[in-house]
């Protein structure tokens, strides 16, 4: 089965492929010729994630599969949330957005936080929602070369090392999109049996 997954950022496309079984051949953005930045307006994950699904499903009227990602921590009423991209401001800086989050943490004991994803697949005008959550907390410094965004300083709970530090492999297994796209694999196998 051919699905569009609507991103344009090639982490999650990696991270999403070792996930999903092979029986789903998965179409980039690029693959489509769809080349615009989608606007994330909405003010919640899951909003953005319908926007995204919904902006492309309109267009090409084919099996679309998306997701939208938040970094919470529950000490900052959970911030950066839904603004976890454009934390630091336009246009959108990993570096920046660590860096602006480790300094409103400084005075900060109770460190937890959660990674959240929702993914939405539309397929002829039905929605389904699959969502994702990892606990654990926010390190007082940057670690690690692999991963992308927030993953240098995010420690899931029971491990010693932050994302960054994980392979493709062991992200793969424990994060929240994995968690989300778990859910939507294991959804897939039947609505494709039918
Ligand atoms: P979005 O889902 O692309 O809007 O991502 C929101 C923000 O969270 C961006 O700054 C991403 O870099 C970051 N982000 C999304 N997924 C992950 C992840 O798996 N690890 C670390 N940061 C992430």
């Amino acid at each position: 089965m051919e699905i569009v997954f609507a991103t344009s950022n090639q982490h999650k496309m990696k991270e999403v492929k070792a996930i999903l079984p092979s029986s789903i051949h998965l179409l980039s953005l690029a693959d489509i010729g769809f080349m615009e930045e989608i606007e994330e307006t909405e003010n919640t994950i899951a909003g953005n994630s319908i926007l995204k699904a919904r902006t492309i499903f309109e267009k090409y009227k084919i099996p679309v599969l998306a997701e939208d990602t938040g970094l919470e921590v529950f000490t900052l009423n959970m911030e950066p949330g839904v603004y976890s991209a454009r934390y630091a401001g336009e246009p959108s800086d990993a570096e920046n957005n660590m860096d602006l989050l480790l300094k409103n943490m400084e005075l900060v004991t109770n460190r937890s936080a959660q990674f959240k994803t929702v993914a939405t697949f539309i397929d002829r005008d039905a929605y389904y929602s699959f969502t994702g959550v990892v606990i654990g907390a926010i390190t007082q410094n940057k670690k690690g070369n692999d991963g992308f965004g927030y993953d240098p300083i995010f420690k899931p709970s029971g491990f010693d090392k932050v994302f960054a530090e994980l392979s493709l492999t062991e992200k793969s297994i424990i994060s929240h999109r994995a968690i989300a796209m778990n859910k939507f694999a294991n959804f897939i196998k039947t609505y494709q049996s039918r």
